[in-house]
């Protein structure tokens, strides 16, 4: 599945690690593109609605990953989770159906990044009680 990628000025050392380690894989990246200040609601805006309307995966990146995982959250669909972790990045995909990986450029390993990613990418949705779960978190999206 195609994965679009962002970040702010505070994630982009992160977002190029991750691009290039990417590189076999279908990506799209839609910025930054350098380490100049800049809005991380701006881009997590931007890499939210593209994950909505093309299905697919998304990473977002600032210093934290709190930033846009707040903002990302607010575009209806998206479903955005700040992983520390590769176990939470598989209940992330396994319990939520996380479709956008948040991560935090200035506290996240490039090792570990990668294997968090991974781990999101090639994890699978759970159904049964999981889906109700998720179809209330789409309900409430459409009362919004
Ligand atoms: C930018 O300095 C920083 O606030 C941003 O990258 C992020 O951590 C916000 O949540």
């Amino acid at each position: 599945m195609k994965i679009i990628l962002g970040s702010d000025h505070g994630g982009y050392q992160l977002k190029e690690h991750l691009r290039k380690y990417l590189a076999g894989k279908e990506t799209e990246d839609l910025g930054v593109f350098s380490e100049e200040s800049s809005h991380y609601p701006e881009i997590a805006k931007k890499v939210a609605e593209k994950v909505v309307s093309e299905k697919c995966f998304g990473i977002l990146i600032c210093g934290t990953g709190i930033g846009v995982s707040i903002a990302a959250n607010k575009v209806n669909g998206a479903r955005a989770a700040l992983c520390h972790s590769t176990e939470y990045a598989a209940l992330a995909r396994q319990h939520n159906h996380a479709n956008i990986l948040c991560l935090g450029g200035r506290f996240t390993e490039h090792s570990l990044a990668e294997k968090i990613v991974d781990t999101f990418l090639t994890t699978e949705e759970e159904d049964g009680r999981h889906d109700v779960r998720v179809a209330m978190l789409d309900e409430m999206d459409i009362n919004c």
